[in-house]
């Protein structure tokens, strides 16, 4: 099984309305995008979580999947082919035959923010979706939380203290229910044109996950 459809928000999901309009603005300006809350990527039985902020208007917007089409999901697909968490040819508009190997990728909202910054309340609206995921992930060990936003989100789900568990990069929590999770400097195009993240920092994640 790929994705539980019913634990994913209607394609017209108007929860909220700026990003709601957002979109819609998108769908007249690029009418051949994807331009709908973005699905999960990768199976619901895996033993990994990647989690994301929300879809790039030229990325994940537009190719319907997740870090799929910028500078992020280069990044990452790279990083996660070379580490065998992932397998295939990763194309930039999607069309390829890259299939993740135990591991799924989300993203905290699933519809494209302006300037790539949801507020807290569309994270609010949308956190149902990531429960209903992390609930039904009946294998799940390891969450690695891409930015400080989604390392939140999953403090949030624990109802965990976010000055207790403060983020950094490669922070690792140990949740209640015995699993991992790993925080990581966002594989932005920004974070690693400005080496805040640099490859080797983010292959220590990836590697942390994997193992
Ligand atoms: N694309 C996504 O799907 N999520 C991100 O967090 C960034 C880019």
């Amino acid at each position: 099984m790929e994705t539980k459809d019913i634990y994913e928000p209607p394609f017209d999901c108007t929860k909220c309305p700026r990003l709601r309009n957002f979109r819609n603005s998108i769908k007249i300006e690029y009418p051949s995008w994807y331009n709908k809350p973005v699905r999960s990527f990768g199976s619901i039985s895996s033993k990994k979580l990647i989690v994301g902020l929300a879809p790039g208007k030229k990325g994940a917007n537009r190719t319907g999947r997740p870090f799929t089409g910028d500078g992020a999901g280069e990044t990452l697909f790279k990083s996660l082919i070379r580490n065998n968490l992932a397998k295939g040819l990763y194309n930039i508009d999607g069309f390829d035959n890259l299939k993740l190997i135990n591991c799924r990728i989300t993203n905290i909202v699933k519809c494209v923010p302006p300037k790539n910054k949801p507020k807290a309340n569309e994270i609010k609206n949308c956190s149902f979706y990531l429960k209903k995921e992390i609930v039904n992930m009946k294998n799940l060990k390891k969450i690695l939380a891409l930015g400080r936003d989604a390392f939140n989100s999953i403090l949030n789900f624990y109802g965990l203290s976010k000055t207790q568990n403060s983020f950094s990069h490669n922070k690792k929590v140990f949740l209640p229910d015995s699993k991992i999770l790993i925080g990581s400097y966002h594989c932005s195009r920004y974070n690693t044109n400005t080496k805040r993240l640099t490859d080797k920092m983010f292959e220590e994640v990836i590697k942390e996950l994997k193992c």
